[in-house]
Parts: C-alpha cells; structure tokens; sequence
C-alpha cells in the first residue's frame, strides 16, 4: 500500500475529501499516513485528528531558514516511510532542491484550468479574482505533478467549471471546490498510488 502524506496550511477541504474517499473507497491503493501543516492553528489538523491520522506541525519561522524548513519535512517524511506527497492548500512554494528529491511523487491541487491564472501569486481566493477579472467564461482546477516551476509541472487531470453572471470571488472558488476539485484531487492520488512502484 502506498503512504500518502498531505501538506496543509488551512481549512482543509481538499484532505476531508481525501479522508472520505479513503473510508468509501475511491482511494483503495493508497493510505493516507500524515498531515504536515506550516500553520499551528490551520482546520485541517483537526480534520486529521478526527480521522484518526498522525500529525506534524514545521513553522517556518522556528526553523530559521526555508532550508532547515524543507529539511524538517523530508526528515517527517522519511521516518514515516511516505511515497507520495500531496500539497493540499499548502501555501508555500517548495524549492528545486524539495522537488528534485520527489520527480513525479509531489501532487498539488490548483483551482484554476492550468495554465491559467497559476504560477506565483496566484494561490487560493486571488486565482478566482483573476479569474472574474479577466471575464474568463470557464475555469475549473487542475491537479498536477510538481516540479522546480511552480504550477508548471505535468498535468494529471482538470475539470471544467462555468463560470456564472452572478459569481463573486467566493461562491466562484465554492463551487469550484465543489464541482472540480473535490472530485479530481482523490481520483488523481489514487491514480497516481495504483501506478506508484515502491
Ligand atoms: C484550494 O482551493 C486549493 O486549490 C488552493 O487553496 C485552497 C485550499 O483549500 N490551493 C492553491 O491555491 C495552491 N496554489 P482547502 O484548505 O480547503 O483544501
């Protein structure tokens, strides 16, 4: 069975999807072993918690530098024996040296249709502000592998989402979540640990 950790910084959405498609069963080749947040207070520890899965918090700012942060994860992950890692809201943009050591073993979820809207900067409610602001009809999410290019490596799956007259920000991204990335993210990670050859 492949073990799974997931990165987290928020709410926690996309791993309660994950968590519900491991107990019906969408997830099956695939076991979801730790959640790593880089915020102590983010929702999705207790999504964690109440899942009955291991946790970690790696604060940036009590490990001195990006670099002894990045070590402090692979040092987690190593002792937990991971094979995939899935960047689940994770807010933070992971160095060459982070992603060189995991090619085709990082999954991230993006709410937009890559390669829109993606990239640095583009994180959480500004990629839908972008979105609407640019009057694009549809958008939708993309789960792909990652790289040293932030939203720029390998495509795994993307959905479709239209956009509505009515839409702000807000009910744009809830229905994207909904609709899009909910669905894709579990799917794509089972995809990906079914294929995966410890
Ligand atoms: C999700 O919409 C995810 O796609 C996005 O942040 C949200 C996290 O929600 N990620 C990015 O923008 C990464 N560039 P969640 O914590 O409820 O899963």
């Amino acid at each position: 069975m492949t073990k799974i950790a997931v990165l987290v910084s928020g709410g926690g959405t996309n791993l309660q999807a994950l968590i519900d498609a491991e107990k019906s069963g969408v997830l099956k080749s695939g076991t979801l072993s730790l959640v790593i947040a880089n915020k102590a207070d983010a929702y999705a520890l207790t999504r964690a918690q109440n899942a009955g899965i291991e946790t970690a918090v790696v604060l940036k700012k009590e490990c001195g530098s990006a670099e002894a942060f990045e070590q402090r994860i692979v040092d987690l992950l190593e002792s937990h024996d991971i094979d995939i890692i899935v960047l689940a809201g994770f807010m933070v943009i992971l160095s060459e040296q982070f992603t060189a050591r995991y090619p085709r073993r990082i999954i991230n979820v993006h709410p937009s249709l890559i390669p829109s809207f993606c990239g640095e900067g583009f994180y959480g409610l500004r990629v839908h502000e972008a979105a609407l602001q640019y009057g694009v009809k549809v958008t939708g999410a993309t789960v792909h592998f990652v790289n040293e290019i932030p939203d720029g490596g390998e495509i795994i799956m993307q959905k479709a989402v239209a956009i509505r007259p009515t839409d702000t920000p807000e009910t744009l991204q809830k229905r994207v979540m909904r609709l899009a990335e909910w669905k894709i993210l579990p799917a794509a990670v089972e995809k990906v640990s079914k294929e995966y050859v410890k």
